[in-house]
């Protein structure tokens, strides 16, 4: 009887989740995050994940002599970002995280193939639309993969940090929201730059973030779900 009405509310529940916006997906992720430390130190790991993948990106894709420095900055700001997420943790669970292995991390396939399917859609679309090949693809996908996760940042730091204040978390992110507002504005002029239909290809390659986006914030859901049962 008990287990049925699990079931029931479980499904209710994801199904309530999936008719949501993406902001109240993540609106309602983060207030059940911020007062639980330990899933709350997950989440700041996960995040911690990300960012540093991102900063190995950027490096990857730096130029062993023509590097501006642009692509310097944001490759050190990245990988601040996971290091100050990384030290977030000791405020709130210590020694809880020492690595990014899946049982310390929230959703950990979806978190590490949204990253990676990314990067693969990203140039499959620039093979197609724009008929790239080698390096030139390869630019063009970190232009376009790199707005995309910008985009993102914007949104996803905002409303955490909103969930963070309400809370009187003793972590901030604040520091991260002004130096991702900083990489949006360097990655649209970049973008102007590489191709003038630039706003075409953001807005598509946004789209493809979006559904990868969904895929990740629902296996995040589902991790709830599963502390009902
Ligand atoms: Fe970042
Ligand atoms: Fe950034």
């Amino acid at each position: 009887m008990y287990r049925r009405i699990t079931v029931a509310i479980k499904n209710k529940l994801s199904l309530t989740f999936a008719a949501m916006t993406q902001e109240e997906q993540l609106k309602k992720i983060v207030d059940i995050i911020v007062p639980n430390n330990n899933m709350h130190a997950k989440w700041l790991n996960s995040l911690s994940m990300m960012e540093n993948t991102g900063a190995r990106k950027i490096s990857k894709f730096e130029h062993p002599v023509y590097t501006n420095i642009i692509v310097l900055k944001h490759a050190a700001e990245e990988a601040r970002h996971a290091y100050y997420l990384k030290k977030q943790i000791e405020k709130l669970a210590p020694n809880s995280c020492p690595d990014y292995s899946y049982p310390y991390l929230l959703a950990p396939i979806e978190s590490y193939h949204y990253l990676h399917q990314l990067d693969v859609s990203a140039c499959r679309y620039i093979k197609d639309k724009l008929h790239l090949e080698g390096r030139e693809m390869k630019h063009g996908a970190y232009l376009l993969v790199t707005y995309a996760i910008e985009v993102r940042a914007d949104m996803l730091y905002g409303i955490y940090q909103e969930a963070l204040s309400k809370y009187a978390s003793k972590v901030n992110v604040k520091s991260i929201i002004a130096e991702e507002e900083g990489h949006l504005e360097e990655m649209q002029k970049m973008l102007e730059v590489f191709h003038p239909q630039w706003e075409q290809l953001a807005a598509d390659m946004c789209a493809i973030e979006q559904a990868l986006f969904e895929n990740w914030i629902v296996a995040i859901d589902k991790v709830f779900l599963a502390e009902l049962s």
